[in-house]
């Protein structure tokens, strides 16, 4: 059975069985401050757990994209190394939400086991002597029995030594250190063969890390609320949460004993094998590489795909590091030193791309983000060696390595330890561990510390958690406090808020949230930001109010509102001016939009002309000079608002009701406030443009008061520089003589100074004291370094046995040159580039350059002497023979 039939019987089974199927959500979390990316089918049913969203269907199955790369649940090391863990994977599930309101048509442990079994035994097939269940076998700190009623359930499917008690660690499941938990029953197979399986029991490796007796499904039974601090609160309603790891059934219904011999994984391994030249499963080193790589392809192009780049903080990092760990790989293990990985992703996409339309829809995009990235890695990777061997060369004694400078490269030119380690071992040399660890505890210390938040539980003063949000018609209002926690960030406290009814709008789809008051008995509590948490809109507070229990009035800071709603309706516009200036290609890739100004990431592959920056701007403008009407529908069904052409986001989760926000031809699926009328922009003004990554440019932009703004600082510039050349009638036409006049000025200033080398340089060769061979010139000069260099060419090749070195003071600061002829560098080895480094270490300063000349600059005009001194020590004992 192939991987594509595997995935859709499951689906099919389940729709059998009345379930919902719903799409995968995106992989990369939005508004979840608990986890950056999606680490389970049931994530993105978490506030239906929770009782914080009503339950559209009872029953729901899909296929997820998941990744388990930080937090609770990290498998980053194992991936590669074994065959069955991986940091990107697709999770089948299917759930029951329980509902008081509708009993029949939700389900719980008894069907799910009934069902679980029907599907793996009689659907696909798996023999029944081969699976091993276990149970939660109770837990006496949470004060938890065993789950007897599981055990009974599966009793009638399965023998009882088939039938295993787990720990809480294997058979209670936690999504993070809070949140919807519950026991739960795995099914675990058996995959060995007959020989092996007569020497031990199958049940004697459920869970001990045996790669042929593998966890395949987690039936959870959630129940439970994890608590702040650690206690268990009894859910209002049990829910069903199953998870199957999809790569690992396909390996076990294709009778292969690895993840990555599947038809998931092999043409991306044949892929590989054809453009590195090595054959997998020949030497367990590059398979490592193999596995390591075709694993993190799809983690890191399914996360762009998404819409999360690789950044340097947050989830773009953790993306980023997946990819270096990818690159280093290829580059240690498979010998690739170009970029290499990109070169894989048409394999992907032909594989997953039916299956999942974004990653195929965005391949070009996704390739060359991929692509610059490696560039950029293998760049770092190789000024990461030059600088160890430069190491090397200084450390004079001993064979440990210095653990700080270890860190130094990791942490700088994020080098990867056991590179380094592999390094210096081909060098006989070993890594300080213990020094660099020492250093990375420090780092993680301080990161520690700046992101340590202790989050209180929720004090509920009523029950019902539905706020419902105003601000899109007003921005003041009745309210009162519906729930409240206390929070601690870096030593300070603040207080979230949720009500029942706000005008605030909380930061999401790149528009910053509300600030503004609270007002209650003529007391002010100010509103700092409002933000959202899943679907919960959350007030952060300074002061917490004196009376949670009576009625505030809200008001949103008015005027940040109405600027930051100009820049939203603009950003709108500025995308709609791109898809027609530039062409449809144009996808948004990331927004700010704020009071101060505002911000579009979007793809796009070359830089803009100012004629297009231009058109852009006169395009936005007129729209603006048109005040068009705002039209806006609430709940629009998905589909109409597809067939009407609305632009929708990559990696943005939507409801089968959507709202759309139209001016004119603009016509977008979006949650923000916006101005009822373009004329309110006022005006346009594009400040910027640029790259932040391989095909994708960014423009950042005012509009209203900060548009006059940015004019009025133009027209100053503009006025003050005219007035620096005594405010001529044409000030272009003065600019460009005076510009031409230093053209013929700079010209002269060569000429005198080429002039002022001859005459030098006849000086300093009569200077020349004969040391041996060779003739050898020590001297302080006038000349600059670009002055000393064209010396340097001139000597050359015009003279023989030339070592020449000069130094020349300006400002307290010394340059050094160091000149050698051609003869010297190419009958006795001689280089300056390498030579000028002992003698700049004289002047307390660096320097390089190439055989023939090199400068070098440092702070210590008294060192020049010393540094002659080396370079004379130097020539003694290095050249004594041609004495
Ligand atoms: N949430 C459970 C897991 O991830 C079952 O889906 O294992």
């Amino acid at each position: 059975m192939n991987s594509r039939e595997v995935r859709q019987r499951f689906l099919d089974f389940f729709a059998e069985k009345h379930h919902h199927i719903v799409p995968s959500a995106p992989m990369v979390m939005k508004d979840d401050p608990t986890l950056m990316f999606t680490n389970a089918g049931m994530n993105q049913f978490k506030d239906i757990f929770l009782g914080n969203i009503p339950i559209s269907f009872s029953r729901v199955a899909n296929t997820q994209k998941c990744l388990r790369v930080s937090g609770k649940h990290n498998d980053l090391e194992e991936v590669g190394h074994d065959t069955y863990h991986h940091t990107m994977f697709e999770m089948l599930g299917n759930w029951s939400f329980g509902d008081p309101a509708r009993p029949t048509e939700g389900y719980f442990k008894k069907e799910t086991i009934a069902w679980a079994w029907e599907l793996l035994t009689n659907v696909y097939g798996l023999a029944p002597d081969n699976l091993y269940i276990t149970i939660f076998g109770g837990d006496l700190g949470d004060n938890l029995p065993s789950d007897e009623e599981a055990y009974d359930y599966w009793k009638k499917f399965v023998s009882s030594d088939h039938i295993l008690k787990g720990n809480k660690k294997d058979n209670f499941w936690e999504m993070g250190d809070t949140g919807p938990c519950g026991p739960c029953s795995e099914i675990h197979i058996d995959l060995r063969s007959g020989s092996e399986k007569s020497l031990i029991r199958g049940s004697d490796l459920v869970n001990t890390g045996h790669p042929l007796v593998i966890e395949i499904w987690n039936l959870v039974f959630i129940q439970y609320n994890r608590q702040d601090g650690g206690q268990l609160a009894t859910l209002p309603a049990k829910h069903i949460d199953t998870g199957m790891g999809f790569e690992r059934l396909c390996m076990a219904l294709q009778s292969v004993k690895s993840n990555y011999d599947t038809d998931v994984f092999q043409p991306i391994i044949r892929k590989i094998e054809a453009l590195t030249g090595i054959k997998y499963n020949v030497n367990p080193t590059s398979d490592v590489a193999m596995r390591v790589i075709s694993d993190h392809l799809r983690a890191v192009a399914f996360a762009i795909a998404d819409g999360q780049l690789p950044s340097n903080n947050k989830a773009g990092y953790v993306i980023r590091r997946i990819l270096r760990r990818a690159v280093r790989y290829a580059y240690s293990y498979l010998d690739q030193k170009d970029p290499f990985i990109y070169q894989l992703l048409p394999t992907l996409v032909d594989q997953m791309g039916e299956v999942f339309p974004e990653l195929k829809k965005q391949q070009t995009i996704v390739g060359k983000v991929i692509q610059e990235e490696e560039a950029s890695f293998l760049r770092a990777l190789t000024h990461g060696i030059q600088k160890f061997n430069q190491h090397l060369l200084e450390q004079k004694t001993g064979n440990i390595i210095d653990g700080s400078f270890a860190f130094e490269l990791y942490d700088t030119y994020g080098f990867p330890i056991d590179l380094t380690q592999l390094m210096a071992r081909e060098q006989g040399r070993t890594v300080d561990m213990e020094a660099f660890n020492l250093e990375l505890e420090k780092q993680k210390q301080r990161s520690r510390q700046d992101a340590a938040v202790d989050t209180g539980d929720w004090i509920i003063l009523h029950e019902n958690t539905d706020t419902t949000f105003i601000g899109w018609d007003v921005i003041s209002g009745k309210t009162k406090l519906l729930r409240f926690r206390k929070v601690k960030t870096k030593g300070k406290d603040i207080f979230h808020a949720v009500l029942d009814s706000t005008p605030f709008y909380p930061e999401s789809g790149g528009q910053v949230g509300d600030t503004g008051i609270l007002v209650q008995n003529g007391i002010n509590y100010q509103v700092l930001d409002t933000k959202k948490e899943n679907n919960l809109i959350i007030h952060l507070l300074e002061t917490f109010p004196q009376n949670p229990d009576l009625d505030f009035t809200a008001f949103v800071d008015s005027e940040r509102r109405m600027l930051t709603a100009n820049n939203h309706s603009a950003t709108h516009l500025l995308h709609q001016a791109l898809r027609n200036i530039l062409g449809n290609h144009v996808e948004q890739k990331g927004s700010y939009v704020g009071p101060d100004r505002l911000r579009f990431d979007f793809s796009h592959f070359r830089k803009m002309t100012k004629d297009e920056i231009k058109e852009v701007e006169t395009y936005v403008n007129e729209i603006i000079r048109n005040n068009l009407l705002l039209e806006e529908n609430r709940s629009l069904p998905i589909e109409e608002a597809k067939n009407k052409g609305a632009i929708m986001f990559f990696g943005e989760k939507y409801g089968d009701q959507v709202r759309t926000i139209q001016f004119g031809d603009s016509l977008e699926l979006c949650g923000g406030t916006h101005i009822e009328a373009t004329g309110r922009i006022g005006l346009f003004r594009i400040v910027s443009e640029g790259a932040i990554a391989a095909g994708i440019r960014r423009i950042e932009a005012v509009t209203s008061k900060q548009a006059d703004e940015y004019i009025e600082g133009r027209i100053f510039t503009l006025e003050s520089m005219t007035e620096l050349i005594n405010n001529p009638g044409d000030p272009v036409k003065a600019l460009a003589n005076i510009l031409a006049l230093h053209g013929d000025l700079q010209k002269q200033v060569s000429e005198l100074s080429y002039k002022l080398a001859q005459a030098e340089k006849d000086k300093l060769l009569k200077q020349a004291v004969e040391y041996g061979d060779i003739r050898l010139v020590t001297a302080h000069t006038i000349l600059d370094s670009q002055a000393m260099k064209n010396l340097a060419f001139d000597l050359r090749y015009s003279e023989v046995n030339l070592v020449m070195a000069l130094a020349g003071i300006k400002d307290g600061k010394v340059s050094l040159g160091l000149i050698i002829s051609e003869d010297l560098v190419k009958t006795k080895q001689m280089n300056a580039g390498q030579l000028i480094r002992d003698l700049a270490i004289e002047i307390d300063g660096g320097g390089g350059g190439q055989p023939f000349f090199a400068t070098a600059s440092g702070k210590n005009p008294t060192g020049i002497d010393k540094a002659f001194s080396v370079l004379q020590h130097w020539l003694n004992s290095n050249l004594a023979g041609s004495k």
